[in-house]
């Protein structure tokens, strides 16, 4: 695997990867890989693509600056898994590359409507941070095909719906979350838990599959909501928002809904996690 540090090298491979045939696969990340990366990575591989994979903390989208300053880099122990997933290039700008006239004389990319609420609530900017640096990296790369973790299931509708009305010409992939043993969503931030958060942890799982019992049993959605905030602030954690949206366009759901999704972000000790859940019912006559 070759690394970068400059658009100019990476538009040199890329161009000469697409002039030998090969179509382009992209899964950007902040880097701490974990095996959910690499299933991104293997996702790539598998559809034959020449594979490249970008590891940028972008300050952009942190709201907080004390999260940003410990968020971890761990670049040789990311560019080693990723060689061995068999990954071909990795770009790893710095911020000076991404942002030259500094951050805040660049030009920012706003999704209206699927950025708001949920992290977007809670994170004001994150998503105009991501959509932005998302856009720059799809035009510095120019895949074919870009691969997102469903783990972050709104950052995937914003980026799908910049996509649609920006014209931009790829392909999205979202690929399901890679959990541990007892249902904990693999994420870069799980690494701030101690050895008993880390035990209470599955209690978001555990909660978004209990909200789904309540939706398929037709139980009243504030009800149930309520109910579960309650019980995930009894395992240990402070409950930011669980809620029911529609798959589609992430609007509140109600019980006549068939593709809902279950979403929910909580802080535990040091980390907020987030987790979400997809549910689909086939009622009779639909
Ligand atoms: O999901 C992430 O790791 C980031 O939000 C992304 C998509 C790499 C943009 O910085």
């Amino acid at each position: 695997m070759i690394t970068v540090h400059t658009i100019r090298e990476l538009r040199e491979h890329v161009r000469a990867a697409r002039a030998s045939g090969r179509r382009i696969g992209f899964v950007p990340t902040m880097g701490n890989l974990h095996d959910g990366h690499i299933s991104l990575i293997q996702r790539s591989i598998d559809a034959g693509c020449f594979t490249v994979a970008s590891i940028f903390v972008n300050p952009l989208q942190f709201n907080d600056k004390n999260d940003l300053a410990r968020y971890p880099r761990t670049l040789p122990e990311d560019q080693a898994r990723l060689s061995s997933a068999g990954c071909d290039l990795l770009f790893a700008p710095d911020v000076d590359e991404m942002y030259p006239n500094g951050q805040d004389q660049q030009s920012i990319v706003h999704v209206p409507e699927v950025s708001d609420g949920l992290c977007g609530a809670s994170r004001p900017g994150h998503f105009d941070g991501v959509s932005t640096v998302v856009t720059k990296l799809f035009n510095q790369v120019l895949p074919d095909v870009a691969f997102f973790g469903q783990k972050d299931f709104q950052q995937v509708a914003v980026i799908r719906k910049m996509v649609a009305d920006l014209c931009m010409p790829l392909e999205i992939v979202a690929v399901p979350t890679k959990r541990a043993d007892d249902g904990l969503a693999l994420s870069s931030r799980n690494g701030y838990l101690n050895a008993e958060e880390r035990e209470l942890a599955t209690g978001l799982y555990l909660t978004l599959n209990e909200i789904a019992d309540d939706f398929r049993a037709g139980k009243a959605i504030d009800a149930s909501l309520s109910a579960a905030t309650e019980r995930l602030n009894g395992r240990g954690f402070r409950t930011d928002y669980l809620e029911i949206r529609r798959v589609d366009d992430l609007k509140p759901a109600s019980l006549n809904d068939a593709d809902v999704v279950i979403l929910g972000a909580a802080f535990l000790g040091p980390a907020r996690l987030i987790d979400n859940l997809q549910v689909s019912l086939n009622r009779p006559g639909d």
